[in-house]
């Protein structure tokens, strides 16, 4: 049986560490805030922004939620934007996605200052990720590797295999692998020969949003699976992307959905703030 890498009790470790450092910021008159946009009335998205709201309060950072109507024009959207950029109590900004159809996201990413982006979305964020020169990592990647480390697992010289290439999770989580030294193959809807790629991975993180996708058949013995996936099925029971019965008897680890990557993702961004935080106040 895999070991189960306990992202809810990491992620626990982690906020009160955060908290601590909180304190101390404060100590030296630096004061994080996070400000969160949301647009409409997505289900969703209304409880990932109150458990954001309520993880800045947990940890002491000042947090502000901005909600703005279905019907809310770009320009309004963008106008909040600019006002959030020159405020500096705000230290971090988030805007919710998705935005609903007629307002056009990137330009909503691009109106956040990138000293601001904690999402790290912008074109700016992105290309430091590349290079590797980057104040902000992506929250969820930035989860996963915090996921591998903690638990001791050694990423040098190791396959790891992306399954996945969003501009959220896999791209950036191939790249902070690489950064890592692992030898690391993305692959996706098109891959040929997946399952037999995905054997080949000590390392394999999976962010498709297909229910249960992963099957034992396709995990190399004693292999790290890291499973992404928050997929909602017909009961109402959230389930990842990995099955996870089947594989948790092959695998040398795995991360359970929900209390796997999820509630990293949060701490991720709380992190985010800190460091702009720290940056704004140089
Ligand atoms: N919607 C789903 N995940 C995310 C995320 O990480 N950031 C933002 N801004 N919106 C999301």
């Amino acid at each position: 049986m895999a070991n189960i890498i306990d992202g809810k009790k990491i992620s626990a470790q982690i906020r009160t560490e955060i908290a601590e450092e909180v304190k101390a910021m404060k100590a030296q008159g630096i004061h994080p805030g996070l400000a969160v946009i949301i647009v409409g009335e997505d289900p969703a998205s209304q409880v990932y922004v109150r458990n954001k709201g309520r993880a800045c309060e947990e940890v002491g950072i000042y947090s502000e939620i901005i909600r703005m109507p279905e019907s809310t024009a770009e320009e309004e959207l963008l106008a909040k934007i600019d006002e959030l950029n020159a405020r500096r109590e705000i230290s971090g900004i988030l805007v919710q996605l998705p935005l609903p159809r007629h307002i056009n996201e990137a330009a909503v990413i691009a109106a956040i200052s990138p000293e601001k982006d904690v999402d790290a979305f912008s074109e700016v964020n992105v290309g430091k990720i590349m290079i590797g020169n980057h104040h902000f990592l992506p929250c969820t990647p930035a989860g996963v590797m915090e996921l591998i480390r903690r638990s001791g697992i050694e990423i040098e010289g190791k396959q790891a295999v992306v399954v996945g290439r969003s501009n959220i999770v896999g791209k950036p989580q191939a790249m902070l692998l690489l950064h890592a030294n692992a030898t690391v193959t993305v692959c996706h809807s098109r891959t040929k020969n997946l399952a037999e790629v995905c054997r080949t991975a000590d390392i394999l993180v999976v962010a498709i949003g297909k229910a249960d996708f992963i099957t034992a058949d396709m995990v190399k013995p004693g292999a790290v699976v890291i499973d992404v996936g928050m997929n909602r099925k017909a009961d109402g029971k959230l389930t990842g992307d990995v099955d996870y019965a089947g594989v948790s008897e092959v695998a040398g680890y795995i991360t359970p959905v929900p209390g796997g990557v999820g509630p990293m993702t949060i701490t991720m961004l709380l992190k985010n703030t800190l460091t702009a935080a720290r940056e704004q106040n140089k």
